[in-house]
């Protein structure tokens, strides 16, 4: 069974191509490379001992995906691509709109037009907005507060349109919560662009001496510590829930709904601490005002997940703190190393 993986280049789509290749899918990769680098999939190759075909397309281009459809037979979808950075959202709601919303219909309309209607969807926790009690469950209220958050709640929406209208697709939509960590080969692992958007790049950036100290967004948070609470999930478990997604496709659910996350809030200052420990090494930190837009406490209920993909993520944070390190500490400037 072969797998088209758009985004397979990225961070979390990298990790789920190593774990399709070892459950026996063949991979076939659509990247446009905005965001990532073809060694993550030279490292793939050699982290399986398989191969994974890259295409190097955009999205937007409806006539260079379509020759992929033309030449690879596809069974299934899992699509990643897209950009992810909330503060430059809001910067370039344009931009944000054309490639996620606007690659995502040109995705569906090529995939329609081969009759490939099995889908597994990146969302995100973010859909949730600001929740009115914790652990959120699927069924939550829905509401967004920035562009990238938009488009996708937007394609949530388009989604379920799709499925009124055509009852033969079927679609698992995935709302992850903040995925960290690495491969623990230490051979793949996020490689963010520019200056990271995120805690753990920040907090590994600042152990290897890239930056000076960790900016910490408000300690006035009605949480355990005044620090914020996320729910960290490996990267390399929400690799194996898209494998989960997939086996759940063969059944026909329709369309179906779930959370990835661990179930358990770290706030900031226990990831500084547990990164402190594992990489032997003190971390600095500053208080910075709260970041606007950020919420107190988000985690996931992800008993769903569990009775209906047969999922749960079984590596705790130590273990996404050792990996995280592993890759930082092995590849200080990420793939451009080698
Ligand atoms: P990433 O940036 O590492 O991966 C996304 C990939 O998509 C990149 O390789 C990029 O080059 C590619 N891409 C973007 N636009 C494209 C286009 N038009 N055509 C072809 N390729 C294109 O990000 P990631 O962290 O691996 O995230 C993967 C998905 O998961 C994204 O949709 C993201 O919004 C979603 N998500 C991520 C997080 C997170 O914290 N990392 C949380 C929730 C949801
Ligand atoms: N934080 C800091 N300093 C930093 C960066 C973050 O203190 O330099 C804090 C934030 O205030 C928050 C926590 O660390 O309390 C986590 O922040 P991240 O930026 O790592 O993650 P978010 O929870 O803000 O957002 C992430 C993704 C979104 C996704 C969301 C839910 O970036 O795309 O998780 O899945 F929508």
């Amino acid at each position: 069974m072969s797998i088209l993986v758009t985004g397979g280049a990225g961070y979390i789509g990298s990790h789920t191509c190593i774990e399709l290749l070892k459950a026996g899918y063949e991979v076939v990769v659509v990247d446009n490379l905005c965001n990532s680098s073809e060694e993550a999939l030279v490292r793939v190759r050699k982290i399986t001992g398989k191969e994974v075909k890259l295409y190097k397309v955009d999205l937007l281009c409806q006539e260079q995906l379509t020759e992929v459809f033309q030449k690879e037979k596809i069974d299934a979808v899992i699509h990643f691509a897209g950009l992810k950075a909330v503060g430059e959202s809001v910067q370039k709601p344009l931009e944000y709109y054309y490639n996620n919303i606007t690659g995502s219909l040109v995705l569906f309309n090529v995939m329609r037009k081969f009759g490939v209607k099995d889908i597994v969807f990146s969302s995100s926790a973010t859909v949730y907005g600001n929740p009115r009690t914790v652990p959120i469950r699927e069924d939550f209220p829905l509401s967004v507060t920035n562009p990238y958050g938009r488009t996708k709640l937007m394609l949530e929406e388009i989604f379920r349109d799709l499925y009124v209208a055509d009852k033969d697709w079927n679609i698992i939509l995935l709302r992850y919560f903040n995925p960290i960590g690495a491969h623990d080969s230490g051979l793949i692992g996020e490689d963010p662009k520019g200056i990271p958007n995120n805690l753990i790049p920040y907090i590994t950036w600042t152990a290897v001496g890239k930056l000076e100290a960790v900016g910490v967004f408000g300690d006035d948070y009605d949480t355990p510590d005044g620090s914020g609470v996320r729910d960290y999930i490996h990267v390399v478990d929400l690799a194996c829930g898209h494998v989960k997604a997939i086996e759940k496709l063969k059944e026909n659910p329709g369309i179906r709904t779930y959370n990835l996350g661990t179930g358990i809030g770290y706030s900031v200052f226990d990831m500084i601490k547990a990164f402190s420990k594992v990489s032997g090494k003190e971390i600095p930190y500053i208080i910075k005002p709260r970041r606007p837009g950020d919420i107190a406490t988000c985690y996931a209920d992800a008993t769903l997940a569990k009775k209906e993909l047969n999922w749960s993520a079984v590596r705790d944070l130590n273990v996404m703190c050792e990996d995280s390190w592993r890759w930082q500490k092995n590849n200080p400037n990420g793939y451009q190393g080698g």
